[in-house]
């Protein structure tokens, strides 16, 4: 058997028998994986925490190496070459890496992307489909902000366990207590953190260890660029150390512990508290800790429940599910990537699969494995791992792919579109050509579809959560499906779902729409959220609900 390229089974016992891997080994390998994402607002150091966490697992020597920073030395191409020589694999989807902790367990994180506000999509959302936990990184100058607050909604809903890193604590930002009751106020999770800092914010001279009352005391490194060397002190050599900063560390420890804001697992993993450390991810203070609290903490791969509410079992025959579709906007390169999800099972290259979908055999041997900046093979993954698979022009998200044993998983819901314009096809020889590819969009989960009898056929809606997705569909739509398309921006910011009745009543209301998207389900949109609030003030029997994630909850 080959092995994948992380090097994951080079080091695991276990048999491989005529029919695959035995299912005690299938559990041990779904058990080292961890596999989530990280949700923040741009700037609050998700790539710098990234490459923290890389450089912590000991598969780089020095930070710089992912994003080339200013100032650091490493090249991308040095990390490509790295990324070939020490088996990890980065994508713009998701990230490999084997990490062994201080104690000895031997891990396999797999960090999935969730892109910034320029790339921004629905397949942003969707990739929080495939985790199962994310990290919430918070700026602590900016506390909780708008991206941050929409990606914590996705979890909410799926019931995603969550651990918040209050990041830059380097830098002059909020008080600490404070920041927790915001998390409190404005989430509904309680914050029990682990680690408490040292020092206010601006002056970070470590932790507090909650969990031993110790003192972790960190030091800079030039330019952060290496990992912080850290120092575990007793309490009575914390306080020669750090004095009235440790003495106010542990009396606001012990406030929160008279709060019951202690961290327990059960209620964490249920979604009631979320875990909180405090970084510096450029300055490498506090990354050990939280892949430390990755490695004991978060949840393993723990099989999938299929659309009869089931739940298969990781160490069931292989089964997947697609989560996004990405295709090559470069017209040499016009495939598409669709990238699943393990849920349970060993991927082996080259094994006939079936298409849940279709019921059709889905060969793998053909299609392309994609892994790593640069296409590459993967052999073989595992429960929790990401499989790319080019070329696979008949996979949308949401879609199933088993083998043996067939399983049906649950579809992807639609989430909250928040940008909106009428299409129009701009060749009226290509009419044919413009609904084929409208319903294609559509099906394959580029944008959502809305319609109304008011602006008819001619001119369906789509409707996105980033506007990338209608450069995605545009290019495509022209290029692909030979119909292109202009669109007309239409001055709505917020969709709510809304029954019949309700529709009637918004029909004669200024500065609202209603469309039928292609679902079935009824979407009323708002110019703002103000005008939204002030209808629901002055109709308070309509009923609206909110469409983050609608038929998920
Ligand atoms: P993002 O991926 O979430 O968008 O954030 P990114 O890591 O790119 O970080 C945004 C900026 O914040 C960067 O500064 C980065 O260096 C800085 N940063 C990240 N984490 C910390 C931290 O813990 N402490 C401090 N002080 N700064 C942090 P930049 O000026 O935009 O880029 P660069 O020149 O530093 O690379």
């Amino acid at each position: 058997m080959t092995e994948n390229s992380a090097g994951l089974a080079t080091a695991t016992a276990g048999s491989t028998g005529p029919t695959g891997p035995s299912e005690d080994r299938i559990s041990a390998e779904a058990r080292r994986r961890r596999t989530f994402a990280v949700i923040s607002h741009p700037d609050a150091g998700k790539s710098t925490l990234t490459e923290a966490l890389v450089l912590h697992a000991k598969v780089i020597t020095e930070a710089g190496a992912i994003h080339g920073k200013a100032g650091r030395r490493s090249t991308v191409s040095d990390w490509m070459e790295m990324e070939k020589a020490r088996g990890i694999s980065i994508t713009s989807t998701a990230m490999q890496f084997p990490y062994t902790s201080p104690t000895g367990q031997d891990c396999v994180i797999n960090l999935l992307d969730t892109p910034g506000h320029a790339d921004f999509s629905e397949d942003t959302y969707r990739v929080l489909t495939a985790v199962d936990c994310a990290v919430m990184l918070i700026d602590a100058a900016k506390g909780l902000e708008p991206q941050t607050l929409k990606l914590f909604e996705v979890c909410r809903l799926r019931r995603i366990p969550i651990i918040t890193v209050i990041n830059k604590w380097d830098r002059p930002g909020r008080d600490p207590l404070e920041l927790m009751d915001e998390i409190q106020a404005r989430i509904g999770l309680r914050p029990t953190p682990l680690t408490w800092p040292v020092g206010i914010a601006g002056d970070f001279k470590g932790v507090l260890d909650r969990r031993t009352g110790n003192f972790i005391r960190f030091t800079r490194t030039a330019g952060g660029a290496t990992a912080a060397p850290e120092e575990h002190l007793e309490p009575g050599a914390a306080l020669a150390s750090a004095g009235v900063d440790w003495e106010t560390a542990v009396e606001e420890s012990e406030l929160l512990s008279a709060d019951g804001s202690d961290f327990d697992r059960d209620t964490f993993l249920g979604n009631a508290t979320t875990p909180v450390l405090f970084t510096s991810a450029a300055l490498n203070f506090g990354v050990n800790q939280l892949l430390d609290v990755l490695v004991q903490l978060a949840p393993s791969p723990n099989g999938q429940i299929d659309v009869d509410g089931q739940r298969r079992p990781t160490e069931s025959p292989f089964s997947a599910f697609v989560f996004k579709v990405q295709a090559g906007m470069d017209s040499a390169h016009r495939d598409r990537i669709a990238y699943a999800r393990v849920c349970s099972g060993t991927f082996e290259r080259g094994e006939v699969l079936t298409h849940a979908t279709t019921g059709k055999p889905f060969v793998t041997k053909y299609a392309q494995s994609v892994f790593g900046q640069q296409r590459s093979t993967l052999d073989t993954a595992w429960p929790g791992d990401v499989i790319g698979l080019a070329n696979a022009n008949a996979l949308r998200p949401g879609d199933t792919l088993y083998r043996d044993i067939p399983v049906h998983y649950p579809p992807i819901p639609s989430f909250s579109p928040e940008h909106f314009a009428v299409v129009r096809g701009t060749d009226p020889s290509k009419h044919k050509q413009f609904r084929k590819g409208i319903e294609q969009m559509e099906q394959e989960g580029v944008v959502q579809v809305l319609r109304s009898d008011r602006r008819g056929e001619q001119a369906p809606i789509f409707a996105a959560v980033g506007p990338m997705q209608f450069e995605v569909a545009t290019h495509r739509m022209a290029t692909e499906l030979s119909a292109p398309i202009a669109l007309e921006f239409l001055p709505y910011t917020v969709a709510r779902g809304v029954d019949a009745a309700g529709a009637e009543v918004l029909k004669n209301q200024p500065s609202v729409e209603v469309f039928t998207r292609t679902d079935g389900v009824l979407l009323a949109l708002f110019s703002t959220k103000w005008r939204l609030e002030g209808f629901q003030r002055d109709n308070p029997d309509v009923n609206l609900w909110s469409l983050v994630a609608a038929g998920d909850a």
